[in-house]
């Protein structure tokens, strides 16, 4: 860590210079105890134009470069499923923290190899799913928490958008991890996750691309209290993206896009009740809040998106890939 965090800064860089990347970094703008210091691309043309657009000091023609400039402290991961493992293992081999976006990588192995590492070298971890820190989610969480609506018995959960099928894309080629499951579905799983927890069966179905990847997944998770959970995701048609939670005394219904910022309806018996979140960002600032905030306090791991919620869903993600038959080489 720099002597930046006696000023209680911690400087970002960024891995990866694509389309999520660009809206981590407007979002990254809103916290005062957080600021963009270095970017990294491929190309060293579009590290300039991006660095530029967000007032980073340091542009990079390579990732490697990234890792070895010694004002950054953390670094967020911005590239292709297919690429989560190589370049966090690249980061936390210079020491440098990481936030690194979903899929944490491509299988348990890979995400079992990444948090050895941060462990051995002492240096923070997290994946970057961002659901969970938004106000709408963590409301819910509270509820699911309180019991004040007693046991969740059902959740329906789906996300779906229509790609046009482009082979060389991150989303159809194989190689870049494609397919809608980790890409999208691991949003109904993560919700099942979190609000119901570690189901006791599973079944999956997937209908296959040319490209030999999902291009949907229905999956089923049923839990010994009775509970189940329906998750669907599909990358060729445009779906609610909600989530209805139904519960022994009533229901939460969580407005598309639920794994965004949102806003909820609660219904019981008594009443029908709207609530709304103000959210001004696109809603990456909390995880990146969260983070800057953690490592200002020098911890190694996030108490809410912990190593052991990573393990588990990307075991989940694992299961399901076993019922559809995917399997990423
Ligand atoms: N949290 C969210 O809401 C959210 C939303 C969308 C995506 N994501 C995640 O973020 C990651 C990136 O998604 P994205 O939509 O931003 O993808 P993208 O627009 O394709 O950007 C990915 C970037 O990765 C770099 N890259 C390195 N090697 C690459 C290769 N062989 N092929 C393509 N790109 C390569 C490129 O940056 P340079 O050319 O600058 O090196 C590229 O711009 C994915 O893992 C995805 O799951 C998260």
């Amino acid at each position: 860590m720099n002597s930046t965090t006696d000023l209680k800064i911690i400087h970002w860089g960024i891995l990866g210079c694509g389309r999520i990347a660009h809206k981590f970094a407007q979002d990254l703008l809103t916290i005062p105890t957080a600021k963009l210091s270095a970017v990294a691309s491929r190309s060293f043309e579009k590290s300039i134009l991006f660095g530029k657009e967000y007032n980073s000091v340091s542009c990079y023609g390579s990732y490697e470069e990234l890792c070895l400039d010694n004002n950054v402290d953390v670094i967020y991961i911005a590239t292709p499923h297919s690429f989560h493992f190589e370049h966090t293992m690249l980061c936390l081999n210079h020491s440098k923290s990481v936030l690194c976006e979903k899929p944490f990588a491509l299988n348990s192995n890979q995400v079992a190899q990444m948090i050895g590492l941060a462990k051995e070298k002492n240096v923070f971890l997290m994946e970057a799913m961002w659901t969970l820190f938004l106000p709408h989610f963590q409301y819910v969480l509270n509820m699911v928490q309180s019991k004040e609506l007693g046991e969740i018995t059902n959740l329906k959960a789906d996300f779906g958008y229509q790609f046009d099928f482009d082979p060389t894309s991150r989303i159809y080629n194989k190689k870049l991890g494609g397919g809608s499951l980790l890409d999208i579905g691991i949003y109904p799983v993560f919700a099942a996750l979190s609000l119901i927890g570690f189901p006791d069966a599973i079944e999956a179905n997937a209908k296959m691309s040319s490209t030999d990847i999902d291009e949907n997944c229905d999956i089923l998770f049923q839990y010994k209290d009775g509970a189940t959970a329906q998750l669907y995701s599909t990358i060729i048609e445009k779906t609610n993206t909600e989530a209805i939670i139904e519960f022994e005394n009533g229901i939460i219904i969580i407005h598309q896009q639920f794994h965004a910022p949102s806003s909820i309806t609660v219904k019981t018996v008594k009443k029908v009740e709207h609530l709304k979140f103000n959210v001004s960002t696109f809603g990456y600032n909390y995880e990146a809040e969260h983070v800057t905030e953690l490592l200002l306090n020098n911890k190694k791991e996030s108490p809410i998106m912990s190593f052991d919620k990573s393990i588990q869903l990307i075991h989940l993600l694992d299961l399901i890939r076993g019922e559809i038959g995917l399997e990423y080489n």
